[in-house]
């Protein structure tokens, strides 16, 4: 857990809240973040390269809410987006789109045109469609699009095959043999201007040998176009630094860079980062009460308010999230149980086989919510979704207001109703 989310007289706290006081305010299932983590989790990554022509662009998807954003954007972060939804984000955030990359295989008309307005700093672009698509719009609309060609190394990384990205048969990248033919098109077709090269091969990587293997890859791929005279202006690693995973540790920043440099350092060429968990995944957690304890047969469940629906990780990816009680004290009778929610499926739990001990009322903070938590939060079952609040000493403060019901079915008609 991060250091922000400690024990004081047996109290977990969130900063110097007590989270069964945050409970109390904002009811539950709901997300907490505190904001020295965040800022500390963003500090310690551009401190690990400090000096070195390096601009850090979050990844909003880890967790696009606006003061999440508002928080990094002050310090100075750039964003890497995936969607005119995360850029109209990251604006309403005040973060400065010139700071903007915009990563994905599958951009939509309207949202290039929509970026294409901000004047994103760069479209990494994953096909010849694409290219060609962009340099269309580009003309359309009288703007120049700053491109990075996107490569995929075919190495295999991150936490879980839904997550690695860099292989030849995943859908993201151009396989390194095509990207020199590209480059050409890039340069020959209108309204595009090619600035970089790029890469993401995966997530959660809790080992840096195949990122090296990467990036080793990528540099090459930018020495060759720079000896034929393309005048490359940045390299972009991608994100997918993991966070300490069921007694895995992770690398630090500061070992991530050191690879990073090694491979990119020499370029002479600004170098671009997308991290997203790292910066905010211990940054938060998700805040949860046991409604019943309920002893099966050769299993205990706690059930709890909040579900898959709240947190999907661990029903997508069977991911760990450590489960803590808020309360701690002794706790002679744990024993395993399983800590479950009220949505209809199996596959609906936290965490599976913990040693807990809970009673009805209790409540449980799991750890590491803050990145892939509320943004792949969903209304399955009509759950109306959780709220979300930030910390920052001894303040809180409402950052998402609970969904309620009634909101659920807004926009929805019945066939014999007019349509809107
Ligand atoms: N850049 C690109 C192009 C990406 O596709 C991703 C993540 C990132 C940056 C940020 O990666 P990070 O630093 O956060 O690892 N929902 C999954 C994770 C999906 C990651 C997708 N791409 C999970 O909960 O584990």
């Amino acid at each position: 857990m991060n250091p922000a989310f400690a024990y004081r007289k047996e109290r977990l706290h969130a900063e110097d809240v007590p989270l069964d006081d945050i409970a109390a305010r904002y009811g539950t299932p709901c997300y907490v973040y505190s904001r020295s983590a965040l800022e500390a989790r963003y500090d310690a990554f551009s401190a690990a390269f400090a000096g070195q022509p390096v601009r850090v662009c979050y990844a909003v998807k880890a967790n696009g809410n606006l003061a999440v954003l508002d928080v990094l954007a002050r310090r100075g972060a750039g964003f890497d987006i995936v969607s005119g939804g995360e850029l109209a984000r990251v604006l309403a955030a005040g973060g400065d789109p010139r700071k903007v990359v915009f990563s994905g295989a599958c951009k939509l008309d309207e949202e290039i045109r929509y970026a294409l307005a901000q004047d994103i700093a760069c479209f990494n672009v994953e096909s010849e469609p694409e290219l060609a698509r962009l340099s269309e719009l580009a003309v359309e609309t009288g703007c120049e699009a700053r491109i990075a060609i996107r490569v995929n190394p075919d190495v295999e990384a991150g936490g879980h095959r839904h997550i690695s990205t860099g292989r030849r048969e995943h859908k993201f990248g151009i396989a390194l043999e095509d990207a020199g033919t590209l480059v050409v098109r890039a340069m020959t077709l209108p309204g595009l201007r090619l600035d970089g090269v790029a890469c993401h091969i995966g997530s959660q990587m809790m080992g840096l040998e195949p990122l090296a293997a990467a990036l080793d890859q990528l540099a090459d791929f930018v020495r060759t176009l720079q000896s034929d005279n393309v005048p490359l202006r940045h390299v972009d690693a991608g994100g997918g630094l993991g966070i300490d995973h069921h007694g895995q540790v992770a690398p630090t920043p500061a070992e991530y860079a050191r690879v990073v440099l090694d491979a990119l350092g020499g370029l002479g060429i600004e170098i671009v980062l997308e991290p997203g968990r790292a910066i905010a995944g211990p940054a938060g957690l998700l805040l949860t009460r046991v409604a019943y304890v309920k002893q099966g047969h050769g299993r205990k469940f706690a059930l709890v308010d909040a579900a898959m629906n709240d947190l999907l990780r661990p029903a997508l990816y069977e991911a760990w999230h450590d489960i803590l009680p808020v309360r701690a004290g002794a706790a002679p009778d744990a024993e395993p149980i399983d800590v479950v929610g009220p949505v209809c499926e199996t596959g609906d739990f936290l965490g599976r086989d913990r040693s807990l001990a809970v009673r009805p009322g209790d409540l449980l903070a799991v750890a590491d919510g803050g990145a892939y938590g509320f943004v792949m939060s969903s209304n399955y079952n009509a759950r109306p979704r959780a709220s979300e609040v930030m910390v920052a000493g001894t303040q809180t403060r409402l950052v998402r207001r609970r969904e309620t019901v009634a909101s659920l079915w807004h926009g929805e008609t019945t066939f014999g109703e007019a349509e809107e």
